[in-house]
């Protein structure tokens, strides 16, 4: 199996170093390496490592796929190609461009760079529009430079590495981005959750879509969705405390516009209509710039007997916001 390579452009440059952070940690695996960062262009080469045949195309795709919401929306392109992302002058050195059993197909790009592609090529490339027919697709990447520089790279049709297209249709809410991006490798199935500060329904919307049993909406404002497995609780959460007390829930989110501490505060509340088997994920507004954070967690942690505290930028949270994961799983006894 030939070596990957990931090809992704950002959308601005702010994203570019979190897509670098973020491939060589989650991509770690792959011994994903940073080959070409011009402009907005990211180019990884990875590696399948010999000892480990369960790390392949197959892990890779279904690893990427649980992020595909985040680059749907902070890059413009991104795809994985087997054949290193060369020069123009190297692609038509490459023997498989002479070869006449290949017959290339042009990946989705501008109509100029199509047409100089179809005038430049050598006349001995076969070419066509019918995926069915060509063996090869010719990928075509610029940076944002000026003048661009353009990447090429041949990829053998079908492409053991094409990745689905980003989810549709958009969300409601851009805050849904913030939760998915958060949750996407724990299991929702069946679970039983509450949202405080849920409106419009971002957040909700997902816990929907990764296939919850049911979820307790707590905000005064309006939800914007309907769904049998949702109950509305149309009030602030102080407020609704008696009635959810004889509840219980195994994930809780909260992305209310209040302070840490009160969010804290919240959960200090919650854990005794936790399940011991619970996930909690809190956005941490920090709109005063001040926060003794590394305190209020340590306490929540050891109050909520959770055993793992994750708190991190995300690339959906804004400036002066964080992500707080807490997971408590069950105890063996
Ligand atoms: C950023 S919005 C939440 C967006 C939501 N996560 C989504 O994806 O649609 C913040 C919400 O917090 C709510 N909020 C503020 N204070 C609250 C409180 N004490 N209890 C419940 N909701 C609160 C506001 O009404 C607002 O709708």
């Amino acid at each position: 199996m030939d070596d990957p390579f990931l090809v992704l452009r950002t959308c601005g440059h702010s994203h570019k170093n979190r897509f670098i952070s973020f491939f060589t940690t989650n991509l770690s695996e792959y011994g994903a390496e940073l080959m070409t960062n011009e402009g907005s262009l990211l180019i990884f080469s990875l590696k399948y490592p010999p000892n480990s045949p369960l790390l392949n195309a197959t892990s890779l795709l279904s690893n990427l796929r649980s992020s595909l919401p985040i680059f749907s929306r902070y890059a413009s392109l991104i795809f994985l190609t087997t054949s290193p992302p060369c020069p123009y002058a190297d692609l038509l050195a490459d023997p498989k461009l002479s070869d006449p059993e290949v017959t290339l197909k042009l990946a989705k790009t501008s109509p100029e760079l199509k047409k100089s592609l179809i005038n430049d090529l050598p006349p001995s490339v076969k070419m066509s529009p019918d995926s069915s027919s060509c063996t090869h697709t010719l990928e075509c990447v610029s940076t944002s430079s000026s003048p661009p520089k353009f990447y090429y790279s041949l990829t053998p049709n079908p492409s053991p590495l094409l990745l689905p297209p980003p989810p549709s249709p958009p969300p409601i809410c851009r805050s849904y981005y913030k939760l998915s991006e958060s949750l996407s490798s724990y299991n929702l199935l069946h679970k039983k959750c509450i949202d405080i500060g849920s409106s419009p329904g971002g957040w909700t919307s997902y816990l929907l879509e990764r296939g919850v049993d049911n979820i307790i909406c707590v905000d005064p404002g309006v939800m914007e969705i309907k769904d049998d497995r949702l109950v509305h609780m149309k009030c602030k959460f102080e407020d609704a405390l008696l009635d959810i007390s004889s509840l219980k829930f195994d994930v809780l989110v909260c992305d209310a516009n209040v302070f840490p501490e009160v969010a804290v505060g919240f959960l200090e509340k919650t854990i005794g209509i936790m399940e011991e088997e619970c996930l909690v994920n809190v956005t941490l507004k920090l709109t005063n710039g001040r926060w003794e954070g590394e305190e209020v967690i340590e306490r929540i942690k050891v109050m909520g007997g959770f055993d793992e505290v994750k708190v991190e930028w995300l690339f959906a949270n804004g400036r002066k916001e964080r992500n707080m994961l807490l997971r408590r799983s069950k105890k063996i006894s």
